[in-house]
């Protein structure tokens, strides 16, 4: 068992043979003329000039051209164990796991040993998706705002001083209440540093936080738990990976690898659980011992054999008020699967599109639109995002594409087929998806718009369990070693269901190597974390290998032009992921997620001491400050 509770990286659960449709060259030269213009398809669905300007661009200069955005000089690849930054960058490290997230919370223990109860007060583990919202009269402030940060998953050889020895029921508590959320209020003081500050705003949501759900599937029979017989007030949220921000001023924290957490004991043959049930529990992964987590030797909530729908009850998008201290809400119309990050993005008609990715191996590609313009719903008292329409990708081979329709009742998602109701399509997403015969992506992680052009990415982490058989035009390479960058744009309308598509980028060595399309001198593989900010710049953030053996590290990139500089490198054996800045974009956040997670809970090792530097400590998720010495926006002019 790892200590590390990292996913199993090498699950396939989709059973499907929703894939391996293309002959790449063929499929090649067919992109190549459509997005030339040449495709009479693909210029009935676009007229729009900035669309055919930045596609076609991309297409011509290999993903490589020449940026008049990036404004900083690009820094080599590092091994060093500490943020690399370039030259005329200030890098301070603030909200590390186990600070207190108030002035009366208790303070970190170097040794680890903070009880459950003071984890509960201080900031968690697994720094992953984050977002600033600023304070302020006109909630503008470049100085003052709240931020919320997900707790993505512990590192146990570090979370306790004896790592996963002794388990017991105050160790499952600590745990969980490492993971989660934290909202805090941050503020930049005189001297231009960043430090947390009390607030009343200062809360943490765990794994044991009440929920609510809304939406078509709340209070669905696949909903109803021991604790919740109604199906509508959930316990909990947990593996908070990406998130996403509303233009209404609300958090989003996305729900992906919660099938690690639960213990299904009996391998679907439990009493309680049904052949429905076994099918779900198959098709996301929920399998006899998770991840190696132990709760659910102390917690029977997360004994799936025992309360068979609770795995149904994670998987969602949660929306959280970040200015305000009311209770989460899962907003179940935006489908269940694991959930990466979720693109906001405002239609011409004021209706909300919103980009997700589902990150497993050959899983897919989602996006929701809102039946009504948002601010209509929201001045109502309504969400807009429990009443839209999702939809899932299937990318065609010609460099279009269509979005799918998981609508109860059209097309196969029938009774007969297991869909007796919307809830039926909502909670079991995933089977619905397969039925459509989407497209099976190589590890869909973060999304990101362009409100320029309107083009939308999805970062594809790699797959190096798709063979060269099963390659097709939007997953070209099998295996799959490094990842890649796929971009799309629904149109001028942002809602309609049909779409063109291309590779951003295909990661790797560079110049040409493993058919990588970046510059060697930017090169990298894994890229997860994906933010394109007001000012153009497109943040890639990497977790996984790299082709030169230099650490996880952070990239910009100019979404028109396709030129990538290498930003900042992280410290030994960790994840670079979330990204937000300040409104005027003078101070950039991001996270470092799992420094030094090298070692199990048996062998640890400690390959890192960041953040403290401290030989006799332990290495510390946090989150990085990076400002311009000269007081410039980061990263741009
Ligand atoms: Fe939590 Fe797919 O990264
Ligand atoms: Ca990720
Ligand atoms: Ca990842
Ligand atoms: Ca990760």
């Amino acid at each position: 068992m790892s200590g590390t509770h990292e996913p199993l990286d090498d699950e396939i659960v989709n059973p499907t043979d929703n894939r391996y449709f293309g002959d790449v060259m063929a499929v090649v030269a067919s992109r190549r003329r459509v997005l030339q213009g040449g495709a009479a398809g693909a210029a009935m669905f676009f007229l729009g000039s900035a669309f055919e300007g930045s596609i076609a661009g991309a297409a011509e200069t290999g993903g490589n051209g020449v940026s008049s955005v990036l404004n900083f000089d690009a820094i080599d690849s590092s091994t060093a164990d500490t943020i690399t930054a370039p030259p005329g960058h200030t890098v301070q490290t603030i909200m590390k796991w186990g600070d207190p997230i108030n002035g009366k919370a208790p303070r970190f223990m170097t040794d680890a040993s903070n009880p459950a109860e003071h984890q509960n007060r201080q900031f968690g583990m697994g720094h992953d998706g984050m977002w600033f919202f600023p304070l302020g009269p006109n909630r503008d402030s470049n100085t003052r705002g709240v931020m919320c940060i997900n707790h993505e998953y512990t590192d146990v050889q570090f979370l306790f001083p004896d790592g996963d020895a002794n388990w017991n029921a105050p160790k499952t508590m600590k745990e969980q209440n490492a993971h989660g959320v934290t909202v805090c209020e941050v503020v930049k003081k005189g001297d231009g540093s960043w430090q947390v500050v009390p607030s009343f705003r200062s809360r943490r949501i765990t794994p044991n936080t009440k929920m609510t759900f809304s939406g078509p599937a709340a209070g669905h029979r696949l909903l109803q738990t021991n604790k919740d017989s109604f199906g509508m007030t959930p316990t909990g949220t947990v593996n908070n990976c990406g998130n996403g921000y509303t233009p209404w001023g609300t958090y989003i924290t996305c729900e992906e690898n919660f099938n690690g957490y639960f213990w299904e004991e009996t391998g679907g043959t439990a009493p309680a659980i049904t052949e429905e049930q076994a099918e779900i529990n198959a098709r996301y992964g929920v399998s006899r011992r998770g991840f190696g987590y132990q709760w659910a030797s102390t917690d029977r909530t997360w004994r799936a054999d025992l309360d068979p729908n609770r795995p149904n009850t994670f998987g969602w998008i949660v929306e959280i008020d970040p200015y305000g201290l009311s209770r989460p809400v899962k907003r179940t119309a935006m489908g269940r699967v694991k959930h990466e990050g979720a693109a906001f993005t405002t239609a011409p008609s004021g209706q909300i599109v919103v980009y997700m990715g589902d990150d497993q191996r050959f899983d897919y590609i989602y996006k929701y639109v809102s039946t009504n313009p948002w601010a209509d719903d929201i001045a109502a008292g309504r969400s807009p995002l429990d009443d839209g329409t999702l939809y899932v990708a299937r990318f065609d081979d010609d460099g279009t594409g269509v979005w799918l329709p998981l609508v109860h009742g059209e097309g196969p998602l029938t009774e007969e087929n297991g869909f007796a109701d919307q809830g039926d399509v909502l909670v079991k997403t995933r089977l619905a998806a397969d039925l459509l015969g989407a497209t099976p992506m190589d590890r869909p992680e973060w999304t990101t718009t362009n409100e320029d052009t309107g083009d939308a990415f999805c970062t594809l982490t790699n797959n190096t369990r798709r063979t060269a058989d099963q390659t097709d035009a939007p997953n070209p390479r099998g295996p799959n070693r490094w990842g890649s960058i796929i971009r799309w744009n629904d149109g001028p309308t942002k809602t309609a269901t049909t779409f063109v598509w291309d590779l951003f980028v295909l990661a790797g060595p560079g110049d040409g190597v493993d058919g990588s399309t970046v510059a060697a001198a930017s090169n990298f593989g894994s890229p997860d974390g994906l933010w394109i900010d007001p000012r153009g710049v497109m943040w890639i953030q990497t977790d996984g290998s790299q082709p030169d053996v230099g650490n996880n590290q952070m990239l910009a990139a100019d979404p028109m032009t396709g030129e990538i500089r290498r930003f900042a490198v992280g410290p030994v054996d960790c994840e670079v992921t979330g990204v937000s800045a300040t409104p005027d974009g003078t101070s950039l956040f991001f996270n470092i997620q799992h420094p030094g997670d090298d070692g199990t809970a048996e062998e640890p090792t400690l390959t890192s001491t960041w953040p403290d530097g401290d030989p006799s400590g332990r290495p510390r998720p946090a989150t990085v400050v990076i400002q311009r010495m000269d007081g410039g926006p980061v990263g741009t002019a």
